[in-house]
């Protein structure tokens, strides 16, 4: 154990931000208890920020963010607050993702027992999609070019990007017990390989890399056909592995099977810093009225815990809010909001820890 304790940069955000982020702080808090010291440090960042003080992130909390062991982050934006070229101005993906190299975004899709999702029959999802988060579309972000008549966002994929986080899928897949169907340990290369010379070249040194790992089963889908079947047929994957937009839109399209965004956290994995956060936005429409589903944010919490190498704590969470549902004392409703309310799911997930 860790005697030391661990300073966490906290970052509310905007929206239901900080209604989610006290959740898992507290839920964090509880977890630790006296044997594993958390101290917060909360920073100032995200769209209010941007509207206030014209940066989203100043150089000093950035500063401050990367020396922290570890980054709690819950959701930013405001889809009103826009820069001048019309892209949004609050966001902090660019600026985090790229400038802690967390180049990997690992999003675990899991449906808990006693989440009622919206696929017919008895289903048992459990699959974890891998986005590259420095690179593909993404390098765009803010430096599109165009006139009143035509813009141009450009892709990229860089060989030492692809092959570190095709890398990191495979080590995940042999870490984890295989796909629900069958139990075997596969990693799924999704691209658009049949139509862009860049997916073919992010195909090319998936299937290298798969050589390293002869234990592991690899498999392919294009990127329209995998979102067909990760609705159709989740059971089948275990490590899905892409490009930074495909991911994006694939993570949502996955979180709908499991219950919806509020299920599902995501990790922004680097070699020397990480943060963790929902996958999903600060829903303006719903913020401030007790509507939002704050298991996101917990289970980044416990994602957390594992990367500081308190996995038991990680462990404890997780366990908490398997039996907040099994007990039926958290019931999340096929809007995607908690039936009894955001706080009535943090004193079940406590009141599970406790017991
Ligand atoms: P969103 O994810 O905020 O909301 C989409 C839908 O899901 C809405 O109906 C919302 O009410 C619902 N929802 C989301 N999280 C929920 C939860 N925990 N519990 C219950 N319902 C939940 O996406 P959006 O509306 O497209 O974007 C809103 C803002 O968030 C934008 O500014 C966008 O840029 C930003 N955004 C930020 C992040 C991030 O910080 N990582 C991620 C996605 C979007
Ligand atoms: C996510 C979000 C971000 C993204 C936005 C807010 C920049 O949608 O983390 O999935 O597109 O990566
Ligand atoms: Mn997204």
């Amino acid at each position: 154990m860790h005697t030391g304790g661990y300073d966490i940069g906290v970052v509310p955000g905007d929206g239901i931000g900080p209604e989610l982020v006290g959740s898992a702080q507290e839920v964090l808090t509880a977890a630790a208890g006296d044997g594993v010291e958390v101290r917060f440090h909360v920073e100032d960042a995200g769209a209010d920020t941007y509207r206030r003080t014209g940066t989203a992130c100043s150089d000093e909390t950035f500063d401050r963010l990367r020396s922290y062991d570890g980054i709690l982050k819950g959701p930013v934006g405001l889809p009103g607050v826009r820069r001048p070229d019309g892209t949004e101005g609050g966001l902090l993906g660019g600026l985090l993702r790229g400038g802690l190299d967390t180049y990997v975004n690992e999003r675990p899709i899991s449906l808990l027992p006693g989440v009622d999702g919206p696929l017919r029959g008895e289903r048992r999802i459990d699959h974890v999609i891998v986005r590259e988060n420095t690179e593909g579309l993404y390098l765009a972000r803010g430096l599109g070019v165009g006139n009143e008549r035509a813009v141009v966002d450009q892709l990229l994929m860089t060989r030492e990007g692809v092959e570190r986080v095709v890398r990191y899928a495979f080590e995940l897949a042999r870490r984890r017990p295989g796909a629900p169907a069958d139990g075997v340990h596969r990693v799924t290369c999704v691209d658009k390989a049949n139509v862009l010379r860049s997916f073919a070249f992010f195909r090319r040194i998936f299937d290298e890399i798969a050589e390293e790992y002869p234990d592991v089963q690899t498999d392919h889908r294009y990127a329209d056909a995998a979102g067909h079947d990760l609705v159709v047929d989740p059971e089948h994957f275990d490590v899905l592995v892409m490009e930074n937009f495909l991911g994006d839109i694939l993570s949502d399209v996955a979180a709908a099977t499991v219950g919806g965004l509020g299920m599902c956290p995501g990790g922004n994995i680097g070699d020397a810093h990480a943060y963790f956060e929902p996958i999903h936005g600060s829903a303006p429409a719903i913020a401030g009225r007790d509507l939002a589903n704050p298991v996101s944010q917990i289970l980044a919490a416990a994602m957390l815990a594992d990367h500081l190498g308190e996995r038991p704590v990680g462990d404890r969470i997780r366990a908490a809010v398997r039996t907040g549902f099994a007990r039926g004392d958290i019931v999340i409703l096929p809007s995607g909001s908690p039936k009894d309310g955001t706080d009535a799911v943090t004193r079940a997930v406590i009141g599970a820890l406790e017991s």
